[in-house]
């Protein structure tokens, strides 16, 4: 039997068709239903035991051999046109090109500010514990600090949650690294908060964190202003307001001129001309020693914003649920960047 196969393999591998109706006299010849390969699967019933697996193995080599034979032949008229020359000075339509969502874009320029200043990223999980989103951040059970920001726990174990700040990722760093540690943390953050045109129960954060001996307030100054002026432009006037954060000693908030010039400013500013674009502060010696840190030689400073508000503020978005839409007509907006 396997020499008969053999025959009928050298006869299919010969086998050169004119046009499409050889190939599919061909076809039912070989994988019709009462084609030669039938016929084979046939014999094979009688075939004795031992011999069963040569003569199965070299009848199903022949069959894919077949397949592969029929495969190879393609008198479509498809075919055939793609044979003339396409025009290649055609214009190629592109339909429904995406733009990049205005967080990425932000997000993206904020990291290349600071890591033109030496700091890289460092990213944690969006499912947190309490010791790294409050305890460790010098904010432990029943302290009133924790009202400040709603958090989602997760019902059967009120011990993990969402994370409600990405300064969760300033511990985890701090726990597995050690000074000098500049790092950046990108990411996204939940809240228990009334959605509305100013707040969401999901928005993005980015974290900032330097340790090292000696650093100073004067250097959170001095880098807050570098990243105003980078992002905001040369001319831009900061202001720091003293503040309270239970994770910084001396805390403050950060503003940015925006000025006066027409009603609108008037009214986002409150009159003042400032807008809020952060909140920092130098690194308590709490959180220092309960990430392994020794606060008495070393120091530092955080820092963290929300990507939406910055977003906001530099493309006068005035609405922040339009940013979790996904709704092409404001998306498409943010196409210069391709
Ligand atoms: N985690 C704060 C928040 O979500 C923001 C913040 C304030 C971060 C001060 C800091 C900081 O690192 O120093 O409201």
């Amino acid at each position: 039997m396997i020499k008969k196969i053999n025959e009928i393999a050298a006869t299919v591998k010969g086998f050169l068709p004119k046009n499409k109706n050889d190939v599919e006299v061909f076809r039912i010849k070989y994988l019709g239903k009462s084609g030669v390969l039938n016929q084979l699967f046939e014999e094979f019933k009688n075939v004795p035991v031992e011999e069963k697996k040569e003569i199965g193995r070299s009848i199903n080599n022949l069959k894919e051999q077949l397949k592969n034979k029929i495969s190879s032949f393609d008198f479509s008229e498809k075919k055939n046109q793609n044979t003339n020359f396409e025009d290649l000075t055609k214009k190629v339509k592109v339909n429904n090109l995406g733009s990049r969502h205005p967080l990425s874009i932000i997000e993206e320029e904020i990291i290349e500010v600071f890591s033109s200043i030496g700091f890289s990223v460092a990213e944690g999980p969006e499912i947190e514990d309490d010791w790294h989103n409050f305890s460790a951040l010098n904010t432990p059970e029943e302290h009133p600090a924790r009202d400040m920001q709603d958090t989602f726990f997760i019902q059967s174990d009120p011990s993990i949650l969402l994370r409600s700040h990405t300064s969760s990722v300033q511990v985890r760093h701090m726990e597995n690294n050690s000074p000098p540690i500049r790092i950046l943390s990108p990411g996204r953050v939940y809240r228990n908060e009334a959605i509305s045109s100013r707040a969401h129960c999901l928005f993005h954060q980015i974290e900032g964190l330097y340790i090292d001996k000696d650093v100073s307030f004067a250097d959170l100054k001095k880098t807050l202003l570098f990243f105003a002026k980078k992002l905001f432009g040369e001319n831009s006037k900061i202001r720091l307001r003293p503040s309270f954060f239970p994770f910084t000693e001396p805390s403050a908030e950060v503003d940015v001129y925006w000025g006066l010039k027409n009603e609108n400013d008037y009214r986002i500013t409150k009159g003042t001309g400032w807008l809020e674009i952060l909140g920092c502060g130098m690194v308590d010696p709490n959180v220092l020693e309960n990430c392994g840190i020794d606060p008495k030689k070393y120091t530092g400073f955080a820092f963290g914003m929300g990507i939406e508000r910055i977003v906001m503020l530099k493309y006068k978005v005035d609405d922040i649920r339009l940013f979790f839409e996904n709704d092409v007509r404001f998306l498409k907006q943010f196409n210069f960047s391709l």
